[in-house]
């Protein structure tokens, strides 16, 4: 069964051709690609042969076209998003970063669990302007089949780069695509972006600083590079959508018009039972994997990013009124009715805690406050004296802010003191939501990142497996991060 992904608009082809960036589908089929081929330059998927993925990523600044005029575009091998990286449990894989911008950069494996040290996940690295880096690990065998993330992790450039256009998918093929009614579906990763105006124009009337301190969303929504793209299903069809949320700062709230959307992963674990959902909170580096039935009478139903308000605060991170389309899923023949699977992969409980930490998400204005008088020198604040702080203190990379054991077990209190929402994001290992605002969870799930509302508090636990070193915590809202809300774990 395929997946055409019907094109409308797509930003930047109109001018595609030699030193043109082109920010285009990375919609895919598994059937169709499967056979092992070559990666020219270009292509908007690269995969593993033989249980090695040896895969490149160039990262420039290339001009480009957005509705509304000409625009730099910042891309992987001319691409936003970059293409798609597939991979298998198990696999070894080497990925050669060359950085031909004109700033320092670097990249995160998001979700993945692997090293964060040497040429690991190892965001403490710097690749310089006409550098480049190669990044070596291998994945364990029993490693979660999932949705991650590449992105651009430089401590001060992580935002301009991921909203210039930095990033892409990478997904991790295993356990869960083994299970029959998730591998009869056809599949479409669907990466959600938003970018600024050709103009550079983030929201209009506010300045800079301001801009930086809600954290930048841009005018132009996009799926896959694409402006309201479609997508094909036939009566009776599964369609598994991988949805990711690699915008800087722009959290969706998804809803597909005549159609609940099936759960069958988050972040990048599958979970043990599939739960329908009317509609389903994206913050800026969560995944969601959904099965989509094509039992509707047959026609065209836009997948829709409802009004969502990410600030408790009046008049700051203004909300779009109504609800705007991001794709839609047209009907187009039909096949005998696939049915949903009934179970999925069970998760495990995580030990009790050893202990709990308490982990408060602040923001700081002005060179008066407290917490704020140490970070002035060496936390990164920016946007004219405003910052952000955990339990008080900026991001410092020299200061270990949280040492734990090896293999010992957690829980973090993720207290949001602030005004406005926090998604808070742990590198290398995932972790299982206990409770929200006090209340039990109802399904175990793993999860990687998670969107903590203004004023909410809530109870994660976690298990530091494997893997020793220096790694960080950090809000998903990547210009929060480059103001300072980060922190240091290390795992001894
Ligand atoms: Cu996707 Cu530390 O980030
Ligand atoms: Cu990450
Ligand atoms: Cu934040």
């Amino acid at each position: 069964m395929t997946t055409p992904l019907r094109r409308r608009q797509v930003l930047g082809l109109g001018l595609a051709g030699l030193g043109t960036a082109v920010v285009g589908p990375l919609l895919w089929d598994r059937v169709q690609h499967s056979a092992a081929r070559a990666q020219p330059a270009g292509a908007t998927r690269l995969g593993s042969v033989g249980g090695v993925a040896d895969l490149e990523l160039v990262a420039s600044a290339t001009p480009g076209r957005l509705p509304g005029g000409p625009a730099t575009l910042l891309t992987y091998n001319g691409r936003s998003p970059g293409p798609l990286l597939e991979v298998n449990a198990g696999d070894q894989v080497r990925l050669l970063l060359r950085n031909d911008l004109q700033e320092p950069t670097n990249l995160h494996f998001h979700g993945l669990h692997i090293p964060p040290t040497g040429s690991g996940d190892n965001v403490f690295l710097t690749v310089p302007p006409g550098g480049s880096f190669s990044y070596e690990f291998t994945l364990a065998k029993d490693h979660p089949a999932g949705l991650f993330y590449v992105h651009p992790h430089h401590h001060g450039h992580s935002a301009d780069q991921v909203f210039g256009g930095l990033g892409g998918a990478l997904v991790v093929r295993g356990n869960l695509d083994r299970i029959p009614e998730v591998a009869a579906a056809s599949e479409s990763v669907l990466v959600l972006k938003d970018f600024a105006s050709a103009d550079g124009t983030a929201e209009a009337g506010m300045g800079m600083g301001m801009e930086r301190m809600l954290g930048r969303e841009g005018p132009l929504l996009t799926v896959n590079g694409e402006l309201n793209p479609g997508l094909a299903i036939p009566s009776g069809g599964l369609l598994r959508l991988r949805l990711l949320n690699a915008s800087n700062a722009r959290i969706y709230r998804l809803a597909l018009e005549g159609h609940r959307m099936v759960l069958i992963a988050t972040d990048g674990g599958a979970i043990a039972t599939p739960e329908a959902l009317d509609e389903l909170l994206l913050a800026p580096g969560e995944r969601a994997d959904v099965l989509v039935q094509g039992n509707q009478t047959p026609g065209s139903y836009r997948l829709l990013n409802l009004p969502y308000q990410r600030s408790g605060h009046m008049g700051m991170g203004q909300v779009a009124d109504a609800p705007q389309t991001l794709a839609t899923l047209n009907y187009a023949g039909s096949v005998a009715p696939l049915p949903l699977p009934k179970t999925l992969i069970p998760v495990a409980a995580l030990p009790q805690p050893e202990r709990t930490r308490r982990f408060s998400l602040a923001h700081a204005m002005g060179m008066g406050m407290g917490g704020m008088q140490h970070g002035m020198g060496g936390g990164g604040m920016g946007g004219g004296g405003m910052g952000f702080v955990i339990n008080g203190q900026p991001f410092d990379p020299d200061r270990i802010d949280t040492r734990v054991s090896l293999s010992s077990t957690e829980d973090w209190l993720i207290v949001n003191d602030d005004v406005m929402d926090h998604p808070f994001h742990l590198h290398v290992n995932p972790f299982q939501v206990i409770s929200r605002a006090g209340r039990p969870e109802a399904q175990r799930r793993w999860k990687d990142t998670l969107q903590v509302k203004a004023g909410e508090e809530v109870r994660i636990r976690v298990t530091f497996k494997d893997f020793t070193g220096r790694t960080v915590y950090h809000c998903h809202n990547l210009d929060h991060e480059d103001l300072g809300l980060m922190g240091v774990l290390q795992i001894d």
